[in-house]
């Protein structure tokens, strides 16, 4: 239907040509416009064409009538719901009034017309086809703007896992750099250290002391390095998969926290991919930093198992309770950006907290298997 249109139409339909223009004049204003036809199948012709805010149709006519008319009119899905009004003479009997509201009329009037009543019935209908034209206006306008709406979010999202994936493939680059550059030159260092050690002269304790401390530093640097390495892109994650990798971080993690970590991990690894490992590993370290922030706990259950053709990761800690206002707050980004990070593989996050006992955190990941 086209909505655009300011001037409701008014569709005439009468075998009669003088009754026709007769009509024509007393309806033409302003505000409406008027379409005559002069047969039921001219009528029916303007009705594919336009939209009609009523149709006066004439029951007597030769060829279709005005009954079979309205009835073909109705079949049309474009004029499916035009009210038709019926002109019908004084003459006719009851019956035909029944036939007319059979054949889908939604009024009629008695010839000779009085000007009035068909003024003012017209302009009911009228009237109800403009607010019609409004509220279809106003729908499209607001079904287009959810469309928008929905493509900047769906634009947004995909921005955000490349966004993630690029900064991943940072990490991994600048973990290995780091790894392999300054781990290398750092032992070249120190056998060139070693080297001099060996040939300081047996006399020079105060030197052959410093080599020693500096041998020290040096170990230690190297310790540094790896840790930095791994920390931004654990080489275990990529050499033995995400399981060797949770139980690798979870002892780190219990190394610095002192929040004991037991685990239950699958002794057959759930295959994975590169994006999927990646993701199941980012959450994991994610919540074992809120546990170390916010949760106040001494102890976290670690389980790893593939359900249902998904891979299943719990973690729950025997803290005070994640509260349900900031499960659902749009200001939680650490938990927000984990429900992201599943998105891409149809997988779910649940997070349940209990006041006093802890917080358990489940993260479903569909392994893509056919
Ligand atoms: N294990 C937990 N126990 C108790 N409260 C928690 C736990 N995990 C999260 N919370 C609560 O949920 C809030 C939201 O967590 P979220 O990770 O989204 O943000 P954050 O950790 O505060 O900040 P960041 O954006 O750095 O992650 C936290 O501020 C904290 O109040
Ligand atoms: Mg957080």
């Amino acid at each position: 239907m086209d909505t655009s249109l300011s001037q409701a139409s008014i569709l005439i339909v009468d075998d009669d040509s003088r009754s026709l223009f007769a009509l024509q004049e007393l309806l033409q204003s302003a505000t409406q416009k008027v379409v005559l036809a002069n047969s039921g199948e001219e009528a029916l012709q303007c009705v594919l064409k336009e939209d009609f805010a009523a149709i006066l149709l004439d029951a007597r006519m030769p060829g279709v009538d005005g009954f079979e008319t309205a009835r073909l009119i109705r079949e049309r899905e474009r004029s499916r719901h035009t009210p038709i009004i019926f002109l019908t003479g004084a003459a006719e009997d009851v019956h035909s009034v029944f036939r007319g509201y059979e054949a889908g009329a939604v009024d009629y009037i008695v010839k000779p017309l009085v000007p009035e009543i068909l003024k003012s019935k017209l302009s009911v209908f009228v009237e109800l086809y403009n607010k019609n034209a409004v509220l279809i206006r106003e729908i499209a306008e607001r079904t287009r703007a959810e469309e928008q709406l929905r493509k900047s979010e769906e634009n947004l999202r995909a921005l955000a896992a490349h966004l993630q994936s690029v900064r991943e493939e940072e990490w991994t680059r600048i973990a290995r750099e780091i790894h392999d550059e300054l781990g290398q030159s750092l032992t070249g260092l120190k056998m060139d250290l070693t080297w001099v050690a060996n040939r300081l002269p047996v006399d020079q304790r105060v030197l052959a002391e410093k080599t020693k401390s500096m041998s020290g530093l040096i170990d230690n640097t190297i310790q540094s390095v790896r840790k930095i390495a791994s920390r931004l892109r654990p080489e275990v994650l990529d050499q033995l998969g995400l399981t060797a990798a949770i139980g690798w971080h979870a002892g780190d993690f219990r190394k610095r926290t002192g929040i004991r970590c037991k685990l239950s991990l699958p002794s057959d690894t759930p295959m994975l991919d590169r994006e999927r490992a990646t993701a199941a590993f980012r959450i994991f370290q994610e919540l074992l930093t809120n546990v170390a922030r916010h949760a106040g706990a001494t102890r976290i259950d670690v389980a790893v198992q593939a359900e249902s053709g998904a891979l299943v990761l719990t973690v729950e800690d025997n803290g005070k309770g994640i509260a349900e206002s900031a499960i659902y707050d749009p200001k939680s980004l650490g938990l927000l950006g984990m429900r992201e990070r599943v998105l891409p593989f149809g997988g779910a996050i649940e997070i349940a907290g209990a006041q006093g006992k802890g917080t358990k955190v489940r993260v479903s990941i569909p392994l893509g298997l056919k």
